[in-house]
């Protein structure tokens, strides 16, 4: 099922949670909406499945207008954060809950929930109550559940924020194993730009209800529209230094960077130059600029250097084989890739 929001808002009161937002989900897709808390992603979930309704703007499914359709007839399947089994019930019965309500006869809902409690692996586990399973068991019961009714969509709102690290990145890949599985259209909300980036076909980086970028993750983190992008996407995050540009010469504090692109124009002009960690290098040659090394601190097969220069700070990495000590200055070089220009004002890429 192809989704497609048009020109979507949402108002609470004053408070405008969802603004504007024009986005198209192919059918068979994963998208993650990703954005720091309150930025409306609950809420544009909630206007998709009809739990709210609009301000104003149009929802379609393959095309076909259901803005003003109860909850219902969408065939939207919802998974949780906070799993919402019902407590009362085996594992069986919440799974054939809602074949129930659907009035499928006995037989054929207990081939159907046995089915997707094998496609979620909790095939042992039917005469268990929720009570009795673990975190990570309890969320594939819930996602199992919003299946079993065969919804044409489905969506996730931060199903596994309440999992520990290691479980969280075992069940974001179950999840993504699920989706190709079964080729339902879903859509995964988390403010966790890693997760986010390692399961989805594509993301949405949404901040005060506005659409940021709607792109695949590897597109976010090589070619940010804006710098709230830049600096959301990608650990360590991106580096930033406030200055101004003349020609292809960046100027912060009595520092000077060359750029390892041509300037779009010959104007000076107040810009963020951001850039990768690994988008620069001590070298001999080609020298960009230099900087004083303010701490090194191993992190496996590479140590993350934390390096200064008059004007600003930002950090870089090195490889085993290379000497650095703190106090130490070194000549850098960018690389061709992870270096970019934002405006100053308004946050908009530049070059
Ligand atoms: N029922 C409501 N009444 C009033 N304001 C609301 C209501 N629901 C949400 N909001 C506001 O709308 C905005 C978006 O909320 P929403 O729950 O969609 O954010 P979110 O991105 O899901 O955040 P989180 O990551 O914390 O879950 C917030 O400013 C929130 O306070
Ligand atoms: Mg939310």
């Amino acid at each position: 099922m192809q989704i497609t929001l048009e020109k979507l808002n949402k108002n609470f009161g004053s408070v405008a949670a969802v603004r504007d937002v024009s986005l198209s989900f192919a059918s068979g897709d994963l998208v993650a909406l990703l954005g720091p808390s309150g930025c409306g992603k609950t809420t544009i979930l909630n206007l998709i499945s009809g739990i709210l309704p609009v301000s104003s703007g149009r929802i379609l499914f393959d095309g076909k207008d259901v803005t003003d359709l109860s909850p219902d007839k969408r065939g939207v399947g919802l998974v949780f954060q906070n799993y919402a089994l019902y407590p009362h019930m085996t594992v069986l019965e919440n799974i054939s809950f809602p074949l129930m309500v659907k009035k499928v006869p006995k037989k054929e809902r207990r081939r159907i929930a046995e089915e997707y409690a094998e496609l979620v692996s909790v095939k042992d586990l039917l005469k268990r109550r929720p009570g009795e399973l673990s975190g990570g068991q309890q969320q594939r019961v819930a996602i199992a559940r919003a299946l079993s009714k065969g919804p044409s969509i489905l969506l996730l709102d931060e199903p596994l924020s309440n999992l520990d690290a290691r479980l969280r990145i075992e069940m974001r890949e179950e999840i993504r194993r699920v989706q190709r599985d079964t080729g339902i259209t879903s859509i995964f909300v988390t403010h966790d730009q890693e997760e986010a980036a390692s399961i989805s076909d594509k993301v949405a980086l949404l901040k005060f209800g506005e659409t940021q970028q709607y792109a695949s993750p590897r597109e976010l983190y090589d070619n940010p529209a804006n710098l709230f992008t830049a600096g959301f996407i990608g650990t360590p995050t991106i580096n930033a230094l406030n200055g101004r540009l003349h020609g292809s010469t960046f100027h912060v504090g009595s520092s000077q960077i060359r750029l390892p692109f041509a300037a779009p124009s010959a104007e000076d002009r107040d810009v963020v130059l951001a850039f990768r960690p690994e988008a620069i290098r001590a070298a001999a040659q080609e020298v960009s600029c230099s900087a004083t090394v303010d701490e090194v601190y191993p992190m496996g097969k590479d140590n993350l250097l934390h390096m200064e220069m008059d004007g600003g700070k930002f950090r870089m990495f090195s490889t085993e084989d290379e000497v650095v000590e703190v106090g130490q200055t070194l000549p850098l070089r960018f690389k061709d890739k992870g270096v970019f220009l934002f405006d100053a004002e308004t946050g908009v890429r530049y070059a």
